[in-house]
């Protein structure tokens, strides 16, 4: 499906709140698919990739009662299989498009005795697992992979703890070996060379077990075997969807918009503190706790003038989602911005990194990698373009918004990709005042 967005002649206006976040929503079902009991769980994303984690947890002997709710999130109680451990399931578990997904999943089957095959769509199936693979085999599971990629099949098997040291900053590779640490005998530890996103280290404790931190050396560890209890837990709103109504709102004259109920991690809104060096109008607010995780409100206001930044590798996990999107506003500020250290990027759920140089580019305005580095010079003035997502729903939204603020309107190919994360994404922008095209 192509979806066309227009200049936008009004600014944005009001209060929003957005779907819940879904790095959470999959951690809060897969736990709670683990744990001995039922667990209820609230506020959960309705989206394809949060689906995916539902329909795979369901699968292998979890009961899982969904109900949707009048905000469009999700109630959902799961009774987890706890200490008996998941079942064989008929089939292959189809992970869709969710890196997530799979790479929690290899994690949490390594350490029990069945065998299960992860599959996944044409682009999860091109992306990088020995990252989780390596470690796990180093604890003890196998697995039968033709090129280290999708689909997998599990042999779990008993494990053994391991001290291990990352290569790349992510939270899925270090979720992955701390879950299959809880069924190995002993303590299993992740360094990562940077801060990923904490939101394991901050929900396990909150299903009785335990994680031990040094933030210092930016490392977690587990003490293993346990078994989850069941536990409540509300998910807040997702600060990477906040990010496009942000940068809508910063960059559509006289808006003015609050976006509220968001989760206020440091380790996942560092792409505010970004915008704000580049001279965006932004107040956060922090209203609470929602269980684990620091919640409150943004308050957005078009800003003028805005100006480069420079964002060094250390930053990058923190923001690593946000790329395309802060690249937009990027183009559209004065002198040249660096995001430096995003080889990642090129296994996202597309080849971001070149994805984001050649749809700028399109767009009229100046961009280039330079190995692991993207620059964006700018001002620039949009032009309009016909841009494919690549089946990336954060390069659809990107683009989308780069229509709005565009000389030009911007078509979009592929545009149901946003239904991996953000389905409400034009319901949300009607909202506060775009006109439905
Ligand atoms: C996620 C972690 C990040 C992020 C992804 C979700 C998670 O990936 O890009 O959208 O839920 O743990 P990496 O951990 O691979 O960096």
């Amino acid at each position: 499906m192509e979806y066309t967005t227009a200049p936008l002649e009004v600014p944005l206006d009001g209060r929003v709140s957005v779907p819940g976040d879904k790095s959470l929503s999959h951690r809060a079902v897969l736990f709670a698919a683990m744990a001995e009991g039922k667990s209820e769980l609230s506020g959960i994303l309705d989206s394809q990739d949060v689906g995916a984690t539902i329909a795979a947890v369901g699968n292998i002997g979890a009961e899982v009662d969904v109900s949707p709710t009048c905000d469009g999130s999700l109630d959902v109680s799961v009774g987890g299989w706890g200490s008996a451990g998941p079942s064989s399931p008929y089939g292959p578990l189809d992970c869709g498009n969710s890196g997530t997904t799979a790479r929690l999943l290899l994690g949490i089957l390594a350490g029990w005795e069945i065998e299960v095959t992860l599959t996944g769509d044409r682009s999860l199936s091109s992306r990088p697992m020995r990252r989780v693979l390596e470690p796990l085999s180093s604890m003890g599971a196998r697995f039968v992979s033709d090129s280290g990629t999708l689909p997998i099949t599990v042999h779990g098997s008993e494990l053994m703890p391991i001290v291990y040291e990352t290569s790349v900053a992510s939270a899925q590779v270090k979720t992955a070996i701390l879950l299959a640490g809880l069924r190995a005998a002993g303590r299993t530890s992740v360094r990562e060379p940077a801060q990923s996103r904490d939101h394991t280290e901050r929900l396990l404790p909150a299903f009785g077990v335990p994680v031990g931190r040094d933030q210092a050396l930016n490392s977690c560890w587990v003490d293993g075997p346990a078994t989850l209890k069941s536990a409540s837990v509300r998910v807040p709103g997702d600060p990477s969807s906040a990010a496009f109504i942000t940068a809508a709102a910063v960059l559509i004259p006289g808006s003015d918009v609050t976006v509220t109920g968001i989760a206020l991690n440091p380790t996942r809104t560092a792409y505010i503190d970004v915008m704000k060096r580049m001279g965006a109008d932004i107040l956060a607010k922090p209203d609470g706790v929602h269980g684990t995780e620091p919640v409150g409100s943004l308050h957005v206001r078009h800003a003028n003038r805005l100006r480069a930044a420079t964002v060094t590798a250390d930053q990058i996990p923190s923001l690593v989602d946000e790329i395309p999107v802060l690249a937009l506003v990027a183009a559209l500020a004065e002198g040249v911005s660096r995001f430096e250290g995003v080889g990642e990027l090129r296994v996202k759920e597309s080849d971001r990194l070149t994805a984001i140089v050649d749809g700028l580019k399109r767009l009229g305005a100046r961009a280039s990698a330079e190995e692991d580095t993207l620059l964006v010079e700018g001002p620039s003035a949009l032009r309009g373009a016909r841009l494919d997502s690549l089946g990336d729903h954060r390069l659809a939204m990107c683009w989308a918004l780069a229509g709005l603020v565009a000389r030009e309107p911007v078509t979009v190919e592929g545009f149901e990709a946003i239904d991996v994360s953000y389905p409400r994404f034009l319901d949300d922008l009607a909202s506060l005042g775009m006109p439905h095209t």
